[in-house]
């Protein structure tokens, strides 16, 4: 049987984020809540991957495996290390990056907030605070200014529904606030954010397209859910996939579906297994959710996260197999789907579930940070480089 093709200039990448890989993040937000002896979460990211430092290194693998392009996201902290205060070494440092991933035949897709924000800016509300938008939109100017003539894709804000919903809604991110109507008022917060971070980008030195990326579920229905369902999914994804009109793309992150009855969220169904986070193994939710941002926004579509926290890395193997089929057979449909980049490069912080979790196609050795190609590194790889996914 011939191999599913993907469309010419096709993007294939894989990601990191700052605060999960660089290390001695310890002016933002993050460092602050993991070090709380009250708080919840189980370690903290200490050195992360030593990517501050590595980043070369990283660079020469992504490319080296026959990658494309590298999503990794700019630490608001290093270069604002207090308010109006501008780091020109860590600009520097990004640009770098962006000029080394240039050199290396990737295109740098760069992300301008990946969930961690400066202490000073927590200090004054965190996304509460009524100027928070216009801060971080200085900060993108401030940025784009510095490096938006590398700058492949931009990414304003990496899922915003996680960053309002955890962070405010549940209380399992900083600021660790537990109230529903704060949670969406801070949605509505991150929208503008987003809106005048765009107006930022696009107005620095540069050609590239800009959106936002955001957490989408496979959200299903059982009998009765149906009401509950469009209820629970308009707080957490429409909210922002209205806010998306004007962008270039919107990106889709998908890990997992939800299924809702009408009392709310139900768990994983009994007999469906689950991956280290707990949540259901559902690689077809990489379809559906691709579809319905395609719908409802009536952008491209870039996925800039998918991926699954696995031990196993046949099983990784299996799961973005899958995973590429639904997404191959959304374009046949005519969906405009622009590139796939996989969640992670490197087995990295897992936020409040620290160093357990392992999404990378790479593993690193704690203590000398060595890093390890899995076997699925060299298989996304080469399928990146064939533009094919060979089905079984
Ligand atoms: C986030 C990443 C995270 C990944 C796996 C996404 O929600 O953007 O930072 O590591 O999912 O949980």
């Amino acid at each position: 049987m011939p191999g599913l093709r993907f469309p010419d200039g096709f993007l294939w990448g894989t990601a990191t984020a700052a605060h999960q890989v660089e290390g001695g993040n310890v002016n933002n937000d993050w460092w602050l809540f993991e070090h709380d002896a009250a708080g919840i979460c189980l370690e903290p990211s200490g050195d992360a991957c030593d990517s501050w430092h590595r980043w070369g290194e990283d660079l020469d693998i992504v490319a080296g495996l026959g990658f494309g392009a590298y999503r990794f996201s700019l630490e608001w902290s290093r270069i604002e290390p207090e308010e109006g205060e501008w780091s020109s070494s860590s600009l520097e440092h990004y640009r770098a990056m962006c000029a080394g991933c240039h050199e290396r035949g990737l295109v740098p897709i760069v992300t301008f907030h990946h969930f961690t924000s400066p202490r000073w800016l927590a200090a004054r509300g965190g996304w509460e605070a009524l100027d928070a938008p216009e801060r971080f939109a200085r900060f993108c100017e401030q940025a784009v200014g510095r490096l938006g003539d590398l700058v492949g894709w931009a990414c304003t804000l990496n899922e915003p529904n996680i960053v309002a919903m955890m962070g405010y809604g549940y209380g399992i991110f900083p600021p660790a606030v537990r109230d529903w109507d704060r949670r969406l008022r801070v949605n509505d917060a991150l929208c503008r954010a987003h809106r005048l971070a765009t107006e930022a980008l696009r107005s620095g030195p540069g050609e590239f397209p800009v959106g936002l990326t955001l957490s989408m579920n496979d959200w299903q229905a059982v009998p009765g859910g149906e009401e509950r369902l469009a209820e629970l999914r308009s707080e957490s994804e429409d909210v922002y996939l209205e806010a998306t009109a004007g962008d270039d793309f919107v990106g889709v992150q998908t890990y997992s579906r939800v299924r809702v009855d009408a009392s709310g969220m139900l768990g994983p169904e009994p007999g469906v297994p689950v991956t280290q986070m707990g949540y259901e193994y559902w690689p077809l939710a990489l379809g559906a959710t691709v579809r319905r941002a395609a719908e409802v926004s009536g952008l491209p579509v870039v996925v800039t996260e998918n991926g699954i926290g696995t031990e196993d890395d046949d099983q990784r193997h299996a799961f973005v197999t899958e995973a590429l089929r639904a997404l191959h057979s959304c374009i046949e449909d005519g969906v405009d789907v622009r590139g796939y980049v996989h969640w992670s490069l490197l087995d990295n912080f897992e936020w409040v579930l620290g160093y357990g979790p392992t999404f990378g196609l790479v593993s690193v050795d704690r203590e000398t940070f060595d890093r390890h190609p899995k076997p699925s590194a060299g298989w996304l790889g080469s399928l990146a480089k064939a533009n094919e996914l060979e089905v079984p």
